[in-house]
């Protein structure tokens, strides 16, 4: 194997997490780059569930050390209780370590989002409200505290000197939230550094050198629409999933980088706001919805749904840095008799048809998909192994998307479980 990044190609909930616990049996090293705990990552592995926000999945290994990079956000109580979780369900540990360089979200970064949400009226993103923003917003103005603060109340003291004055004043007057004093801050910091200490990784920089030339795993969460960057600006999350963001967020730099998977279902969701030109809101969107289980892990919100859009799965894969399809969630299709796939965006203002991602989101309610419709399989496809026992109609589909996408699909992906998984020679 070689250094892979497994990134969300879509809006998220693509099954990223399914095939970074496959992929991670052959790795050394999982990284997660970027991203909180407003990520809900499942793996279905030896008939049993397990719901990640933080910890990289390759942990159900037990022997892969699983690091959480530099380019993440740390909740703690949040992590805590991952912790604790994985713990009562058995799963060892050992391997896991924390960049000492990660951000921690403190409470009032939940409650700026909370705040934000319900007083931003048309502007609501829709955000999961675990302070994700806040926390990469006080990253970027250089007032945010890193992991490493924590073990040190000298310099912890110094620090909130300079940021909590200007940090109650916003909470006081911008948003009518409560002060925080000096002790009580003191006082959290000291319980999260209580939470961190068996995992913080102070010899980061040995752990990287020693391990340079093993087979690493970068794990991505969110995915390319959702970044802060590339996405669909300000409908976004604010870190960077593409493949760039995973040299940023590890230690590890871009060379290092041999392939980067983009996961992408079958069809697309998305959960929160901000509009996507395929979805569909009649009884073929629900059927997906119903179908896919489509309702997030960490919020429980019902998805919105829509046919597979191949003009931002191509962006996708040109700012994503995407060499490679993991195609997800095939199986919802069993029982589909057609199937769409939208090829162009039709501008009605104008009339005219572009294979162009418009990066205005602004601008979508002027554009409408134009499908190119394939026959269903109307078979169930769940136990199916090899590409070649996939019904011809299904085969079809694959390889139609990778004619368009001019990418190919090397992982097919038929259920949720770590065996129904297709592997497919380019
Ligand atoms: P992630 O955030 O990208 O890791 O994805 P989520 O875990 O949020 O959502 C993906 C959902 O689809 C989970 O419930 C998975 O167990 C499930 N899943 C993954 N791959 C497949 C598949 O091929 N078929 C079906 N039916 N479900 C899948
Ligand atoms: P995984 O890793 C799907 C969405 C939120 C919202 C926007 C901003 O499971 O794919 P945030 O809380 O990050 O400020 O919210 O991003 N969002 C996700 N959607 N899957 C996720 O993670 C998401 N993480 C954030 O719904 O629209
Ligand atoms: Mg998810």
């Amino acid at each position: 194997m070689a250094n892979i990044v497994v990134l969300g190609a879509q809006w998220g909930d693509e099954g990223k997490a399914k095939i970074t616990d496959l992929l991670a049996g052959s790795a050394d090293f999982i990284i997660r780059y970027q991203g909180g705990c407003n990520a809900g990552h499942t793996v279905v592995a030896n008939n049993t569930t397990y719901k990640f926000h933080l910890i990289p999945s390759g942990i159900l290994y037990g022997n892969k050390i699983c690091f959480i990079g530099t380019g993440t956000v740390i909740h703690p109580e949040s992590f805590k209780a991952e912790i604790d979780e994985l713990k009562s369900r058995g799963v060892n540990l050992s391997g896991l370590k924390i960049s000492p360089l990660a951000s921690v979200t403190m409470p009032y970064h939940i409650e700026i989002d909370g705040y934000s949400e319900s007083h931003a009226g048309k502007g609501k993103i829709g955000t999961t409200k675990k302070g994700i923003g806040p926390t990469y917003t006080d990253k970027a103005a250089r007032t945010g505290l890193k992991i490493q603060d924590l073990f040190d109340e000298e310099t912890l003291s110094e620090k909130l000197d300079i940021i909590l004055p200007l940090k109650n004043k916003t909470l006081s007057k911008v948003y009518g939230l409560d002060e925080y004093s000096k002790e009580c801050i003191t006082e959290l910091c000291r319980k999260y550094a209580e939470i961190f200490k068996p995992y913080v990784c102070f010899e980061w920089q040995k752990l990287l050198e020693e391990h340079k030339d093993d087979k690493i795993l970068f794990e991505g969460a969110q995915g390319v629409m959702l970044d802060i960057d590339w996405g669909t600006y300000p409908f976004v999350t604010s870190s960077n999933p593409i493949g760039g963001g995973a040299a940023v967020g590890s230690g590890f730099g871009p060379k290092t980088i041999d392939e980067v998977i983009g996961v992408a279902k079958a069809y697309v969701t998305r959960v929160g706001e901000g509009p996507f030109v395929t979805e569909l809101k009649d009884s073929t969107g629900k059927e997906i919805q119903e179908t896919g289980r489509e309702f997030g892990v960490t919020t429980g919100r019902p998805r919105r749904c829509g046919w597979f859009d191949a003009v931002t799965m191509r962006y996708a894969v040109q700012v994503g840095g995407i060499t490679q399809i993991a195609l997800t969630k095939l199986d919802v299709f069993n029982k589909f008799p057609e199937i769409k796939i939208c090829t162009a965006y039709k501008n009605t203002k104008t009339g005219e048809i572009t294979k162009y991602y418009p990066t205005d989101v602004f601008t979508h309610k002027y554009y409408e998909p134009v499908y190119e419709t394939m026959p269903g399989w109307m078979s169930n496809i769940t136990d199916v192994k090899e590409f070649d026992e996939l019904p011809e109609n299904t085969k079809k589909y694959i390889e139609r998307l990778e004619a368009i996408l001019e990418t190919p699909i090397s992982i097919v992906s038929v259920g949720p479980d770590r065996e129904q998984t297709i592997f497919k020679n380019p």
